[in-house]
């Protein structure tokens, strides 16, 4: 059934609710089902929004066939920090958000520890929006078919400053094949569509909570980030 179809029936159903309920309202809802293609913004301003809607129907690679939820993002729309992780792992996948498991119970008391939270000053995202099975890491393919999704959100957002958490999401930011323990305990930049931005990069939540060793590192990590901000 195509989009048009689908819509004159949900037409037809919210007519038929009001007419049972509080009477005939005229305004229309214009819903947006699974598998309608999203139109681009077209020309008008992009939006958060506009990009989570792409996203939840978004089939630019095979990561959309096994998804029950992408997670598109979520956060303060104007934040000090955005927290790009990896991708979504079964949680995330079950409820459309970004580090609600375990591991993002810990982000957020890590960003806690430093005067930071997602309903407050933080934007946090994902390098892949939907999730890989069984929790494998991202291709390289899937990565580049969801960097203009994460690039747009950046160049909305606006962050100050970019904390990114765990290897396969600095490798696919920072197009490099450094490790984590090359890239952490410093400041590096990101351009993102023409604008530099402070990026810090420290262990994956998920790895300090497999290894305690990394808690001390993360912590310096956190404290730098701290001091730019403080600045
Ligand atoms: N790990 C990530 O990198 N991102 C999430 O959203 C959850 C776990």
């Amino acid at each position: 059934m195509v989009a048009a179809q689908k819509q004159k029936i949900a037409d037809f159903l919210d007519i038929t609710t009001d007419f049972l309920g509080s009477g005939y309202k005229s305004e229309k809802t214009n819903y947006q089902f699974e598998d309608d293609p999203v139109p681009p913004s077209q020309g008008g301003a992009d939006s958060l929004e506009q990009i989570a809607r792409e996203i939840r129907v978004c089939r630019n690679c095979s990561l959309c066939e096994k998804r029950l939820n992408a997670a598109p993002g979520e956060g303060a729309a104007q934040p000090l920090v955005m927290v790009i992780g990896e991708g979504p792992g079964e949680d995330e996948d079950k409820q459309g958000r970004p580090f609600v498991g375990k591991a993002g119970q810990l982000l957020d008391k890590m960003l806690d520890a430093i005067g930071l939270s997602r309903s407050t000053n933080c934007y946090i995202a994902n390098v892949v929006k939907c999730r890989p099975p069984g929790n494998r890491d991202p291709f390289p393919e899937e990565t580049s078919a969801c960097a203009g999704f994460l690039s747009r959100q950046i160049t909305l957002v606006k962050p100050k400053f970019i904390l990114i958490v765990g290897r396969i999401a600095a490798q696919a930011v920072l197009q490099t094949s450094e490790s984590t323990g090359k890239l952490r305990a410093k400041f590096l930049e990101l351009e993102n569509n023409g604008i530099k931005i402070p990026v810090v990069v420290t262990y994956h939540p998920a790895a300090v909570l497999r290894n305690d060793e990394y808690r001390r590192p993360v912590w310096e990590d956190l404290k730098l980030l701290k001091s730019g901000i403080d600045k």
